[in-house]
């Protein structure tokens, strides 16, 4: 579907609704309704985007991110809406109802998101087993965090997540990535690379079929924790970094600050994210191994956005919000666009990794 049609014809509709409501009322169409999710959507089918993830040959870079299906329900349908891949969860080792409601807003002057859902879902147990029984449409990975409870802490905590990583490592998943970066449990952030490391080095003591595992970093990290963060991602062997999730700050908007104070708390998503994920993209690329990727991901919603993912240093592209603005048939419109973009400027997808920031280096 045209995302015109989907902005003048679905859109009003949906956003009559509360934006949880509407995101449950999608997310129930979707499961249950494929033939629908075949005409609203459609794949890319030129061969210019095919790239390889780990060893997946995906038809195209552009994935959906983390949160939108939290507990793998549409992994068997998320081919029609056109992504290359996916990635799923949070899962957490428990099953939670996240953060009290409502949780979930629309910023529509800014085209952004904020949320608070707080790490809800079924739970590792319940979420591996629905993975175990589904035949994945396209490559997915899964995004372990830690359970949303303050008194799991300490080695419980690292036990926490490992438990999480031990439930879905025999799926056949192209990768897990660590979530180090929700803003809405309350312990926030992790600030602490010393205790990423401890959580990378017991996952990958378990990992004995060498998933490839990636950690999610947060917009709002210092260089110098980021700098900690590939230090320890390298050193215990993960393959790659996605940057980023969503951000406290609140720059960027139009949104009147009184409307914004009314909302509280949350993560923002969306375009004003753009800047600060490709923020982190730029200071991880020079710090990382060759071998490990980047997945680009905050505020892509065009060809011309995912083209300046790529030139920062990633490989691939995650979105989320954009997908609530747009409509389902956003990811064949991106890759239409992006293979326009790289046609013009005589580029392979490859060739526009980084190029940016290695024509800067060279000058
Ligand atoms: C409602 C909502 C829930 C999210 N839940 C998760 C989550 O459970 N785990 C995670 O790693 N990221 C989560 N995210 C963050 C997204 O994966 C993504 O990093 C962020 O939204 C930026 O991308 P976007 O601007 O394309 O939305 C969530 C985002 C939204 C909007």
């Amino acid at each position: 579907m045209n995302p015109s049609i989907y902005k003048s014809l679905i859109r009003p509709i949906l956003f009559r609704l509360d934006a949880e409501q509407a995101h449950l009322f999608v997310h129930g169409l979707a499961s249950r309704c494929r033939p629908l999710l075949s005409i609203a959507g459609k794949g890319y089918d030129g061969d210019d985007l095919h790239c390889d993830l780990f060893g997946h040959n995906l038809s195209n870079p552009v994935g959906l991110a983390a949160g939108f299906d939290k507990n793998g329900d549409l992994v068997e349908v998320l081919r029609d809406i056109g992504f290359g891949f996916a990635e799923i969860g949070s899962v957490t080792a428990l099953a939670k109802e996240g953060n009290p409601k409502p949780r979930l807003f629309r910023l529509q002057k800014d085209a952004a998101i904020i949320n608070r859902m707080g790490l809800n879902g079924e739970g590792a147990d319940r979420i591996a087993e629905k993975l175990e029984r589904s035949k994945f449409s396209i490559p997915i990975g899964v995004n372990i965090a830690k359970t949303n409870d303050p008194a799991i802490s300490g080695d419980a905590a690292v036990k926490d997540m490992v438990y999480t990583f031990s439930k879905v490592s025999n799926l056949p998943l192209a990768y897990v990535t660590i979530n180090a970066s929700c803003p809405n449990t309350q312990e926030g952030i992790v600030t602490e690379a010393a205790h990423m490391r401890t959580v990378f080095t017991e996952v990958q003591k378990l990992n004995t079929r060498q998933l490839p595992i990636m950690v999610k970093l947060s917009p709002d990290s210092s260089q110098s924790l980021l700098e900690e963060m590939v230090e320890a991602a390298s050193a215990c062997g993960l393959s790659g970094f996605v940057c980023g999730n969503t951000s406290t700050s609140r720059e960027n908007l139009t949104t009147d600050s009184a409307t914004l104070q009314a909302l509280g708390n949350g993560g923002l998503s969306g375009a004003p994210l753009k800047s600060k994920a490709l923020r982190i993209c730029q200071i991880v690329y020079p710090l990382k191994k060759p071998a490990q990727i980047i997945i680009g991901c905050g505020g892509v919603s065009s060809g011309m956005d995912v083209y300046d993912f790529l030139t920062a240093g990633a490989s691939f592209v995650q979105l989320y919000t954009a997908l609530v603005y747009e409509g389902p048939g956003l990811p064949l419109l991106i890759c239409q666009q992006l293979s326009q973009i790289l046609r013009q400027n005589g580029q392979t997808l490859q060739q526009a990794v980084g190029s940016k920031l290695q024509s800067t280096a060279s000058n």
